[in-house]
C-alpha cells in the first residue's frame, strides 16, 4: 500500500487497510478492438475528462470543479448505463472506472455527444483507485453493475465482491452513502448478499434483495434476459451513521 495513499487514514488492522497487495485481480486485460471513433474520442476527451491514477488522495472538488455528492462506478463496461445515470442525475458527480480501452472510448464519445459535465473517467483497477485515491468517507455512493461472475468455482476468488473489497468500499462511503450492486447470476447474487450482510458498517435497505432503484435503467441485454425468464438481482446497502443508525440518502433522495 502506498504511504501517501488514502488508506493510510484507516485504523491499523482495518480489513480495507489490509487490502494491500493485488495478486488476484477481478479482470483479465484484453484490449479488444477499438473503433476509430472510440480512439478519437479518447484522444480528444481524456485530457479533459480523464483522471490519471496516482497513489495519492484525489481532490474530488477540484476534479469536478464543484462540491457535489460523488458516486464511483466500478467496471462501467461500454458506459451506456453510466451515461444515462449521469444525465438523469445532474446534481451528482460520477467517477467512472474501467480497465477496458474500447469501453473508455465509448464512454468518452457518449460524454461528448451528450455534453455531460458531471462525469469523469479513470482507466485503472478500481480497487487501487478506491484504496489509494479516494479519501475515507468521501463518497455518496458506489455502483457495481453486472460484475464478471467468474462462474467456475476455482475462479470465485477473482470475484470483485469479497469481504475485503466491501470493507474498502464501506470505508470510502460517507455515513448514509450507499453501495448498489446488480447481477444476473443467481449464485453470485446470493454470494453478494452474504458478503454485504456480513459487513458491520453496512445495513441492508431491503429485506434481502432490493427492488431495482429507478435511476438504474434496464439494459438491452437485461430486457432480453427478463423476457426469457432470467432474473436480475439488485442489492442496496447503506453505510451506517456513526451512532449506528442509517441516515437518508443525499444522492438519490430516497
Ligand atoms: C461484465 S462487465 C459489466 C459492465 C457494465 N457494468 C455493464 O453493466 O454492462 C464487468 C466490467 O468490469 C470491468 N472490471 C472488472 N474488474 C475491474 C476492476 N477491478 N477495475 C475496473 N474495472 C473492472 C471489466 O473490464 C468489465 O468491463
Amino acid at each position: 500500500m502506498s504511504e501517501a495513499g488514502a488508506a493510510a487514514a484507516l485504523p491499523e488492522g482495518h480489513a480495507a487497510a489490509r487490502f494491500s497487495s493485488r495478486s488476484i485481480r477481478s479482470f483479465v486485460l484484453r484490449q479488444g478492438r477499438m473503433t476509430e471513433g472510440q480512439r478519437r474520442a479518447i484522444e480528444e476527451g481524456m485530457p479533459e475528462i480523464g483522471i490519471p491514477y496516482r497513489a495519492a488522495p484525489l481532490d474530488l472538488e477540484a476534479a469536478f470543479g464543484r462540491a457535489a455528492p460523488t458516486v464511483l462506478e466500478v467496471g462501467f463496461g461500454m458506459g451506456e448505463t453510466t451515461a444515462a445515470i449521469a444525465q438523469a442525475r445532474p446534481d451528482t458527480d460520477f467517477l467512472a472506472i474501467e480497465v477496458h480501452g474500447p469501453g473508455v472510448g465509448n464512454l468518452c464519445k457518449l460524454i461528448a455527444e451528450r455534453g455531460l459535465a458531471n462525469l469523469r473517467i479513470m482507466q485503472h483497477d478500481a480497487v487501487e483507485v478506491l484504496r489509494d485515491m479516494i479519501p475515507v468517507g468521501a463518497l455518496a455512493g458506489v455502483h457495481v453493475f453486472f460484475p464478471d461472475p467468474w462462474h467456475k468455482k476455482r475462479h470465485h476468488k477473482r470475484r470483485i465482491v469479497q469481504p475485503e473489497f466491501v470493507a474498502l468500499v464501506a470505508s470510502r462511503l460517507a455515513p448514509g452513502g450507499y453501495l448498489h450492486c446488480a447481477t444476473d447470476w443467481e449464485e453470485y447474487a446470493e454470494w453478494m448478499l452474504e458478503v454485504l450482510a456480513a459487513e458491520p458498517v453496512l445495513q441492508n435497505t431491503a429485506d434481502g434483495f432490493a427492488p431495482r432503484p429507478d435511476y438504474r435503467p434496464l439494459t438491452k441485454f437485461e430486457n432480453r434476459g427478463l423476457r426469457l425468464g432470467h432474473g436480475v438481482w439488485d442489492l442496496v446497502f447503506r453505510r451506517r451513521a456513526a451512532d449506528g443508525g442509517v441516515t437518508g440518502d443525499r444522492a438519490t433522495g430516497t
